[in-house]
């Protein structure tokens, strides 16, 4: 039986997992880290260590799947967001670095003691993220997807939060009695035919997740009409979107008499996430 040391794996992986849009050596160091639960620095200070052929076989599954393109997320059953860590399975869409924007303006809207709904809430990273910086808030999430909300409450769970309660339907119809300071949501907006759900990690993730009916326009504005009822007089919904959808957005927040409607831009200078207040009459 031959066995291999970290060097010669993690050569052996960084060639397979080359690709122009990915960094072939960084994800078989996480790869190789995961299977032997040892950060990046232990690889590289014990390159001539060798590996037992259990863990080699491990390690040469999850190569083989990232080679077919699956999700390094869905590999490792987990992604950090808002520096906390979420189990991710192929229920829920992998938590994206730029929704931690709506994070950001959702806590600067947050007043003390704030109802807040994150809606269509998925892995709950929203959700988990909001409720941990506003320990005083109540947070109601919803998922059409009964499994993603398992996921959900697996990581409230897992990142001590108890300040969330979960509802299973359609976006805010489980909570339609309650009144609300802030509703947020990241909803699926891709249109039904965008050739990018047939490429990269998309293709593994929920289409539930990704696309919606009205040119990817449908559950937005299904969420705006939702806010106009049961938002609080200066009650704010926030929506995250794709980077050419910010004036349909607007234009449909202005029909319904919202106010201070903003745009707000991405770490990449994308348009990212649409708002608007409700009037105080
Ligand atoms: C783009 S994902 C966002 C997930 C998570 N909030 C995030 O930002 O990572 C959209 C979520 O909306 C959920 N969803 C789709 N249609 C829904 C509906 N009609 N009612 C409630 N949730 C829905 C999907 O299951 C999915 O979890």
């Amino acid at each position: 039986m031959t066995t291999l040391s970290i060097a010669q794996l993690l050569e052996d992986a960084s060639i397979r997992l080359h690709h122009p849009q990915n960094n072939g050596r960084m994800e078989a160091q996480l790869l190789l880290g995961y299977c032997l639960q040892k950060n990046s620095s232990y690889l590289l200070t014990w390159p001539e260590r060798l590996i037992e052929q259990e863990t080699v076989q491990i390690f040469e599954a999850m190569v083989s799947r990232r080679e077919q393109g699956e999700p390094i997320a869905y590999i490792l059953g987990e992604k950090e967001f808002w520096s906390l860590s979420f189990k991710v399975t192929p229920d829920t869409l992998i938590p994206r670095p730029e929704t931690e924007l709506l994070v950001e303006l959702a806590l600067e809207k947050a007043k003390e003691r704030a109802v807040i709904a994150d809606l269509g809430t998925g892995s709950g990273a929203i959700a988990v993220a909001v409720a941990s910086e506003k320990p005083d808030s109540q947070v109601y999430a919803t998922d059409f997807s009964q499994a993603a909300l398992d996921i959900a409450k697996l990581n409230a769970n897992s990142n001590n939060i108890s300040n969330i309660q979960f509802f299973q339907g359609d976006w805010g119809k489980p909570v339609a009695k309650i009144s609300f300071d802030l509703i947020l949501s990241n909803p699926p907006y891709i249109e039904e035919n965008d050739p990018h759900l047939q490429q990269g990690d998309l293709r593994f993730e929920p289409s539930s997740a990704l696309w919606a009916q009205q040119q990817g326009y449908a559950d937005i504005y299904q969420i705006i009409e939702f806010s106009a009822g049961s938002l609080n007089p200066d009650g704010w919904v926030l929506i995250e979107h794709g980077y050419q959808q910010s004036q349909k957005i607007r234009e449909k927040l202005e029909s319904l008499n919202y106010q201070s409607i903003t745009t707000w831009k991405d770490l990449a200078g994308l348009d990212r996430v649409t708002g608007g207040r409700k009037s105080m009459s």
